[in-house]
This record gives C-alpha cells, structure tokens and sequence, in this order.
C-alpha cells in the first residue's frame, strides 16, 4: 500500500492534533522520521469474536450473554498481543462495562468523528480509515488484535488483512441479536484449524456452554 506523501502529512497533522502526553508524541516523531508503513505485510493482524451458532455477536450495544471464560479468554490473547483495533460503538460499549480502556492494551478506534472524543492517558487512537488504522497499528509496533464489532469486523475480513482468527462460539440457540458476525468469504480452504477447545462449560459463572477455535490463514 502507498497512502501517498499528501496521506502521510495529513496522518502527522491529525496524530500531533490528537496528542496529549509524551507517549504519542514519540511516536509521532516516528511517524515523521520513518513515514507511515507502506505494506500491509508488515501488519500481523489478527481477529477475535465471540459469537452463537447463529453469528450473533450483540444486542443494544452490549454482548448478550455472561460468559466469564470468554472474557478471561478474551483479556489474555489481547495482553499478549497489545494493540486492539475495534469500531466506536464497540469503544461506548467497553468505556460504558468499564468505565475505562481496556488495561495493558493500546486502542486504535474507528470514528468518522475523532473531535468528539478525549484522550484516554496515552491508551487511545483515533483513526478515520482503514489506511490510518493500519498507519497506526505500524507505528505501534505492527501487530494488532481487531476485536469489533459487527461493522469492523466486515472491514478487516473483505479487506482480507486477517492472519488469524480466534472463535469462540457462545452455545446459545435462538439467541436475540442486533449485530452479526460476517459470513467469511474468504477461501474456506486456505484456513487451517490450529487449536480447539470443545463444547463444555468453560466456567461455573458462564451462562452458556462454549467451544474455541483458532485458525491461522496458510
Ligand atoms: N461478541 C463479540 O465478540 C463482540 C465484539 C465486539 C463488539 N460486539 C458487539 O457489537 C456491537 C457493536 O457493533 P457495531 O457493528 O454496531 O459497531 P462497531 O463496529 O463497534 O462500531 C461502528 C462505528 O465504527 C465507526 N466506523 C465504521 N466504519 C468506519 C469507517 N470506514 N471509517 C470510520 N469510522 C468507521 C463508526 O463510528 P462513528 O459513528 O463514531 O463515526 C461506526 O458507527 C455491540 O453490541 C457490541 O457489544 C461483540
């Protein structure tokens, strides 16, 4: 990918404007010394939804189950891999359960309105395309988790930008939802299955039973 030296300028205004601590305006300084990353091989990206059999992922901008195992599961693979990228509503939904971002972890956050937002101590990125979430992903250390939801996920899998996928699926038959899960148009055979935990009760809280898959793009 080339964003093009007008793309870059903009990235460094819209990062500097959007700076509040010593933190971002490191890496704005590298943004200005280094350039965007061009090449969206250097973006190791990877993607993680809880959903039911029938791909609901939410309901009125919450997630429509109790499932303490998926959260524990969820708060680990995202640690281990730092940056999380997710759409707005998905950011409400998080600020609203939590009162805060998520601990230990960088967000990158799709809005096609970042002047509505405050800074969040260093934690939060604002983006407006796909090519600055990915600008932003690269200057962050080029490794990133997509986390949601319904819009952003359609984004990520029809650019087909994702390396790795982990799923889990809530066993809630007939579970009402509001937002869904994309069917993957991806090539069905070029994903391999490289770890599961079968169907059970994960943990004494979970409301549902649930089974975890992760598949890697060969
Ligand atoms: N089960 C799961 O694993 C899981 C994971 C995450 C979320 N969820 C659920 O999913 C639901 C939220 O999903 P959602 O699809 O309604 O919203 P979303 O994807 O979280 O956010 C949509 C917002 O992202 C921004 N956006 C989208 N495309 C953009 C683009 N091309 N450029 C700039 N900004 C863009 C817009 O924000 P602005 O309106 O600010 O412009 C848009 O309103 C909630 O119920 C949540 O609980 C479930």
């Amino acid at each position: 990918m080339n964003i093009g030296l007008s793309k870059q300028y903009a990235l460094t205004k819209r990062v500097t404007r959007l700076t509040e601590n010593g933190f971002q305006a490191k890496v704005k300084g590298e943004i200005r010394r280094k350039g965007v990353p061009m090449d969206h091989a250097d973006i190791d990206l990877s993607l993680i939804v809880a959903m039911t059999p029938e791909r609901v992922i939410g309901l009125k901008g919450r997630l429509p189950w109790r499932m303490p195992s998926d959260l524990a599961r969820f708060k680990k693979i995202t640690t281990e891999i730092g940056v999380v990228v997710m759409g707005r509503k998905t950011f409400d939904s998080i600020l609203a359960r939590n009162g805060k971002p998520l601990s230990g972890r960088q967000h990158v956050v799709l809005t096609t309105n970042p002047a509505l937002f405050t800074s969040h101590q260093g934690q939060v990125w604002y983006a407006t395309s796909l090519e600055e979430v990915l600008a932003t992903i690269g200057v962050l250390g080029g490794r990133a988790c997509v986390i949601g939801g319904a819009e952003i996920y359609e984004m990520f899998i029809s650019a087909g930008l994702v390396r790795k996928v982990y799923r889990t699926i809530v066993h809630a038959q007939g579970l009402a939802g509001d937002a869904f899960f994309p069917q993957f148009v991806r090539e069905a055979n070029k994903w391999r299955l490289a770890d599961g935990v079968l169907r059970s009760r994960q943990h004494e809280k979970d409301e549902y039973e649930s089974s975890f898959w992760t598949y890697e793009w060969m």
